[in-house]
């Protein structure tokens, strides 16, 4: 067990930069460099950080620096690259972004590099920590709701940004449940075109191995939210049972109904609160092997397969087996296959513009 772990931060945008923060306000990490393709982006980021070891190379700079987390923020088009160039800078933890990928060729083959090296790795699904998602998992942990059937989850924000969050979360209230089937439906071509590839909307369900079905609707037919007031947090996750439901909103707190019931709370999505345990448990995970990270890539892989039979069922019709037997190009089956017709949107009169 080291006293700091060093750490290299890939992609110095929004979301690198969160990563990087928390990093530097947890005494168990020590930022040891920052790299980002875009120069004048690398150098006002490593000015604010105060680090000095800085490259356009991800992979140089890993070299010299030797960290023992590599993570990355970068677009979702870049993935297999920095995962080989972490595993080859002699890392032990890669921290990467969601989603995992934008194929399951691709998620194939980061599964093997990773399993090939032993090398830890988490994704970012952090929404986990706010007090919120908390709140509704213990209330399905404490029987309260009695035997779940169903959990579902909706967002209003299209497939690659979302769907990997959704998904992660359902599984997470359903014990992590192996999924066996999946079916689903898409439409709209809007964003197949967007840094974060997708059909305007998709929608589908999940059939576990435990019998609890998931529901999934995401993207611009997805209903509104109408009590959360920023795009992004527009997202209703939750579980029902035999005797309840309890429900998260992004960003509107938690509701609760059951045998004793209505009760409802607060919280809102907040990458300052979020981000400090997620980051802290990549140290307890470094420290022990049994303290195994709740956002472990395992997991996340599990629900990236999901997203992927989605878009597969979407293309192709009918029912989608997991795991996936073979890879394939999921988004080139979407183009292939997804209407031409303008997606409908089901948003409420506030928000009828779906955005660029
Ligand atoms: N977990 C969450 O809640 C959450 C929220 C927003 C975004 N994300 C995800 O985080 C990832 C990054 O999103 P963002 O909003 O920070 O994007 P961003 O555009 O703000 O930042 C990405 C950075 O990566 C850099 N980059 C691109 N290719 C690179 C390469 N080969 N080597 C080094 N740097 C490179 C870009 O120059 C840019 O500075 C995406 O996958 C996105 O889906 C996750």
């Amino acid at each position: 067990m080291k006293e700091r772990y060093k750490v290299v931060v890939v992609g110095t945008g929004k979301r690198g930069m969160h990563h990087a923060a928390a990093f530097q306000a947890n005494p168990r990490f020590e930022v040891a460099g920052l790299s980002d393709v875009d120069e004048a982006r690398l150098n006002a980021a490593a000015a604010k950080l105060g680090v000095a070891a800085k490259s356009t190379d991800p992979r140089r700079l890993a070299e010299s620096v030797r960290p023992d987390v590599f993570c990355f923020c970068t677009p979702p088009s870049v993935r297999t690259d920095l995962v080989r160039a972490g595993i080859e800078s002699g890392a032990r933890l890669i921290a990467m972004e969601k989603p995992v990928a934008l194929s399951s060729t691709e998620g194939f083959e980061i599964r093997r590099l990773l399993e090939g090296s032993g090398v830890k790795a988490v994704v970012s699904h952090q929404h986990r920590y706010g007090e919120h998602y908390r709140k509704v998992k213990e209330a399905v942990a404490s029987g309260a709701l009695g035997r779940i059937h169903t959990v579902y989850g909706t967002s209003t924000g299209w497939m690659m940004h979302m769907l990997s969050h959704l998904v992660d979360y359902v599984r997470w209230y359903n014990g992590e449940a192996d999924a066996e089937w999946v079916m689903a439906q898409a439409a709209g071509r809007g964003k197949l075109t967007d840094l974060h590839p997708s059909p305007d909307y998709i929608a589908g369900f999940i059939h576990f191995a435990n019998g609890v079905h998931g529901v999934i609707e995401c993207g611009a037919g997805a209903p509104d939210v109408p009590e959360v007031d920023y795009w992004w947090r527009k997202c209703r996750i939750g579980a029902q049972g035999t005797d309840g439901f309890a429900e998260v909103l992004t960003g509107g707190g938690w509701r609760m109904v059951t045998k004793e019931g209505a009760c409802s709370g607060g919280g809102s999505m907040n990458y300052d609160l979020d981000m400090p345990p997620y980051i802290q448990e990549m140290a307890d995970w470094l420290d022990d092997d049994a303290k195994v990270h709740q956002c472990n890539f395992g997991s996340a892989y599990q629900g990236f397969e999901i997203m992927m039979a989605f878009c597969r069922s979407a293309a192709e019709g009918g029912q989608v087996a997991l795991p996936l037997a073979s890879g394939g190009d999921e988004l080139e089956m979407l183009r292939a296959a997804v209407p031409q017709r303008k997606v409908l949107l089901a948003m409420a009169a506030n928000a009828k513009e779906y955005p660029s």
